[in-house]
């Protein structure tokens, strides 16, 4: 039996009868032979706003409900500090708003407030308020008083547990009865990290107090003033994604018109951000991570933004009709590609210039809407997305116009894919060859969510990994067609998780691909499967044949009687890919081995004049399908790299069992 890699036909079928294999599985390689190109834009990530993942998230923002517009209750997450005196209380009033869209201000009265006891209001934070040792943290609110108050204002970081020590404090005053912003440095000294804290505001002498929009940020990525984690970035940028889909997902379309992502009120100052229900997963969004925020984290690792726009489809309300009715939502989308693309001269580019961003962004590739093929209204999608593509084209003929499903009457640049495989359904392995048989012609298609999802935790365990890589490796090789992948969902907040769906917690979605609380954060073995891939590809696909593959898929695996079935056929437990840089001649290998047991490759490489006797090798191996990683045991299944010996033109090497691994040969 043969597979050639790349834009081969290939029998499904023929896997079903696959020979029982003596001796190891060889896999031959035709350096000479370039069967196709890698895509330069294959790896990339996919965001929207779901398990927390932008507040309580990558966005650093440390103050849940800082507008008090949570919809189950407006005082969700704060509470009275010293409640023991008489009359203190706190309520959410509409009578002093800050502005036209931050309309619900925080009341405090303080009727009983000394040094001893002062009055005040705290807030716990997503989940807790992290201190890290010697940091500078930066807090922010608008306040006004009643009855000639001017304070002085106590800000400061304590712990929730019984010694209530205070990791950073200081004062502002200057109250009046008109609005101002304060603002303060609070820097801690040497103290343990933690998270068990929370963020007081509080007062020793009495008066009235109103609030709004109380922030608190730690230090950013890159220094961002209304940025990002450091760390989750930190993850991202060491996966080096080519591009950003977002923001979304179901968060783009939201359940009705009206909660939509509606990036007109994403961008300005915070200030100016009302926020909306994220009614797609069912809990507010600040919109502090808005549309400039998405770009500039864009920039900051060095992707290419793919611009979801809304495309007249919520996913309760139904669709807005073809047409004039359409129109005002394509306008939309042609200012939101201007406020990304346009120069200063432009209404949007120049509105982006005011919001702190000049310099236009590079912008290739705009997807309209998103699963659309839940559009029941037979045909709807074709005429909503002529539209918009038609009014794209004209305007940016440059764009790839991506479509969410397959469509009629245009053709569009890229089509968008979405698999998730849970239990109970074909495994990821058996989605293998997906593409090998596909035609070259036509739309290329985007895998732009997808996910092993069989371990149904919070991130996947080592066994969703190993469907993850050999799936992968089927986008790969066949990554003439398939030029874009991005893994989803990307992120989840694991420190209350009540999912799947909607439970309340932190978590709405379970397998996604990191983890975090307000302290730590991890990469699952997904996670590595992504960043193996992604640094290690070159940019051809070399044709190679396998042969004396084991017939030892496990169940799950094997093909049914008869032959073919969705997904094609399975390569037992190993599965192999390999690419080229032309430049450097580095050839990658790629071995995913997911039995129980080592196996054997032989390795035989024609058509290079020379393979160095050294060369790299970065592996992930786990003692069973099931172990994973944690907030507590963040590395347990990590890739490790270091030097191979042993290599030349014809070689064995032996793969551990549960194991993803690289090798990288030096070819000439
Ligand atoms: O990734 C979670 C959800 O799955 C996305 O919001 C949606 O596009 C898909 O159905």
């Amino acid at each position: 039996m043969t597979l050639l890699l790349g834009a081969a036909a290939l029998a499904p079928s023929l896997f079903a009868q696959a020979p029982a294999a003596s001796g190891p599985v060889v896999l031959t390689i035709k350096a000479g032979e370039a069967a196709a190109k890698v895509s330069p834009v294959l790896y990339g990530l996919m965001t929207e706003e779901i398990n927390y993942s932008y507040d309580g998230g990558l966005y650093a923002e440390l103050i849940n409900n800082r507008t008090f517009k949570d919809r189950t209750n407006p005082l969700r997450y704060w509470k009275l500090v010293q409640d023991a005196g008489e009359g203190n209380s706190m309520s959410v009033v509409t009578d002093r708003p800050l502005n036209s869209v931050l309309t619900n201000s925080l009341k405090l009265v303080a009727h009983t407030a000394s040094k001893e006891k002062p009055a005040g209001i705290a807030n716990d934070g997503f989940w807790g308020i992290p201190v890290q040792p010697n940091t500078p943290y930066r807090a922010s609110f608008y306040a006004r008083a009643a009855d000639g108050f001017t304070g002085p204002l106590t800000v400061s970081i304590v712990s929730t547990n019984a010694s209530a020590s205070v990791f950073a404090s200081a004062e502002v005053s200057g109250l009046s009865a008109n609005w101002k912003k304060f603002e303060v440095a609070l820097t801690t000294g040497n103290v343990p990290a933690s998270k068990d804290n929370q963020f007081i505001i509080s007062t020793a002498s009495p008066g009235t107090i109103f609030f709004n929009l109380i922030s608190l940020f730690p230090p950013t990525y890159n220094d961002r003033p209304n940025g990002n984690r450091k760390d989750i970035m930190q993850l991202l940028a060491d996966m080096h994604p080519s591009f950003l889909r977002f923001p979304g997902g179901n968060y783009l379309e939201g359940n009705t018109v009206a909660t939509r992502f509606n990036w007109k009120e994403t961008i300005h100052d915070i200030s100016k951000r009302p926020g909306h229900q994220d009614d797609a997963w069912g809990y507010w969004s600040s919109d502090g991570m808005g549309l400039l925020e998405f770009l500039e984290w864009c920039e900051d690792i060095h992707m290419e933004p793919v611009l979801a726009v809304y495309a007249g489809y919520s996913m309760r309300s139904g669709h807005i009709a073809t047409g004039p009715d359409l129109e005002p939502f394509v306008k939309d989308a042609l200012d939101e590609i201007e406020y990304v693309t346009g120069d200063a001269g432009t209404t949007w580019g120049a509105q982006r210039a005011a919001d702190g961003h000049p310099a236009p962004f590079k912008l290739e590739f705009v997807e309209v809407g998103n699963e659309d093929q839940f559009d029941r209204t037979a045909g709807n999608y074709n005429g909503r997305f002529a539209q918009f593509y038609d009014a794209i084209k004209a305007k940016y003929p440059k764009i790839q116009v991506i479509a969410t499903t397959g469509v009629t009457g245009r053709t569009p640049d890229v089509v968008d894919n979405h698999l998730y495989v849970g239990a109970g359904e074909v495994a990821m392995q058996g989605h293998f060859h997906d593409y090998d048989n596909r035609p070259r012609t036509g739309s290329k298609v985007f895998e732009g969510e997808w996910a092993t999802r069989g371990s149904r935790a919070s991130t996947p365990n080592m066994a969703d990994a190993l469907g993850d890589a050999a799936f992968l490796m089927g986008l790969e090789h066949n990554s003439d067609l398939v030029i874009m992948e991005s893994y989803a969902p990307l992120f989840v907040n694991v420190s209350d998780v009540r999912g799947p769906r909607g439970g309340g917690g932190s978590q709405q979605w379970e397998v996604d691909l990191i983890g975090y609380d307000a302290l730590g954060s991890y990469g699952s073995p997904s996670y590595y499967v992504q960043k193996m891939f992604s640094v290690n590809h070159g940019d051809e696909i070399l044709a190679a044949t396998v042969a004396n593959v084991p017939a030892n898929a496990p169940a799950r695996d094997a093909a049914p009687a008869g032959g073919a079935r969705r997904g094609g056929g399975t390569q037992g437990t190993i599965f192999t890919g390999v690419t080229r840089d032309s430049k450097t001649k580095a050839i990658y290998v790629k071995v995913v081995n997911s039995a129980a047991q080592a196996q054997d490759v032989h390795i035989e490489i024609q058509g290079a004049s020379a393979i160095a006797p050294t060369g790299q090798i970065t592996v992930m191996s786990a003692a069973s399908p099931e172990a994973t990683n944690s907030i507590k045991e963040p590395k347990k299944v990590t890739s490790v790299t270091s030097e191979v010996t042993g290599l030349g033109k014809s070689f064995t090497r032996s793969f551990p069992p549960y194991s993803v691994t690289v090798l990288q040969l030096q070819g000439t």
